[in-house]
């Protein structure tokens, strides 16, 4: 089988696509299935080959052709974070084609890539988060509302975006324009929640072998103020796994995730992240392709599983050609 591994992406976190890429890429049973480097950016999509050449894609039925003979691909391992393969842009021009990927369909990669839209889809079922404000580009900024409905300090995000570009926490209410302009830069849409006191925990739950199962959990401990983008990929936090939480603590959040998951109709690797208040988890947010990298979350999960990185990998192929 042919599989394209698709990497790069619009966004800020094109640089980690590429990352989690090349992992998928080395990791894949390169016996079982010929593999493909794929990179999408806005400039130009190529296939890479292994000495790093460029040959175009041919978008109008997403083949190649490297040495002269046109290849199709069986299934697409997804490996873009943000836009335009987390959002569900190039889910549904996958799925417009027939080409069966590893990722949530269009709508659901849409629906959960949208953190206003997630959280208002969930608060309905009784699932906890904080109270948040949002914004359009354009609309009046009201400084006072925003203090008044999410109190300080509170947390200023890009609504659609990912990695912490464009997060921060804000204490005073002379932060705020500052903060809001800097998410305006990863999106056109802002989000401003709460701040939630509490453990910060990070749940994958993944389709694996025809079932869906939540990994060990991880708890994040920042030596940064949050968990922003150097306490991700430059080790400035502790990732612990398993989570050192209470029996109850375990329960809830490993419940909750997998309903969400159950709730949303997903498909594919999910990591969702939670704060404990109390023994109640509040839900962060919910990403549809994970990282793949060395430092990320997923793969520590899966190995203290007991899953290897290649049978992980290859069982999204499974999953996806099911
Ligand atoms: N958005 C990053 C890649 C993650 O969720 O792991
Ligand atoms: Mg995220």
């Amino acid at each position: 089988k042919n599989i394209a591994i698709i990497m790069g992406g619009h966004s800020s976190e094109y640089n980690i696509s590429i990352k989690s890429g090349n992992v998928v890429h080395k990791f894949l049973d390169a016996q079982k299935y010929n593999t493909y480097r794929i990179v999408i950016s806005r400039e130009k999509w190529v296939y890479l080959d292994a000495s790093n050449e460029e040959f175009p894609v041919d978008k109008a039925d997403f083949s190649i052709r490297p040495n002269g003979n046109k290849i199709h691909f069986d299934c697409v391992f997804n490996a873009i974070h943000g836009t335009p393969g987390e959002d569900g842009l190039l889910q549904a021009y996958f799925e417009l084609l027939g080409i069966p990927h590893t990722s949530c369909n269009h709508y659901e990669s849409a629906l959960t890539f949208n953190k206003r839209d997630l959280l208002s889809t969930l608060k309905p079922y009784g699932v906890p988060c904080a109270t948040s404000y949002y914004l359009n580009k354009g609309q009046a900024v009201d400084e006072a509302a925003i203090v008044e409905k999410v109190g300080l300090p509170c947390f200023v995000k890009a609504n659609r975006s990912g990695s912490s570009y464009g997060i921060s926490k804000v204490y005073q209410k002379d932060e705020l324009a500052g903060a809001i302009e800097m998410a305006f830069k990863e999106d056109s849409q802002v989000i401003i929640e709460s701040f939630l006191d509490g453990t910060e925990v990070s749940v994958g739950v993944i389709t694996y072998k025809g079932e869906v199962t939540v990994l060990p959990i991880t708890e994040i401990v920042s030596e940064n103020d949050f968990f922003d983008f150097e306490a991700k990929y430059m080790g400035k936090s502790q990732e612990i796994t398993p989570a050192r939480i209470s029996a109850a603590q375990e329960t809830n959040v490993r419940k909750l995730a997998e309903f969400i998951y159950r709730t949303l109709g997903l498909k594919g690797f999910t990591r969702s992240e939670f704060i404990f208040i109390g023994d109640v988890p509040h839900l962060l947010e919910v990403n549809t392709t994970p990282g793949l990298t060395e430092e990320s979350l997923l793969p520590q999960q899966a190995s203290v599983e007991g899953i290897s990185l290649e049978t992980l990998f290859d069982s999204a192929i499974e999953e996806a050609l099911r």
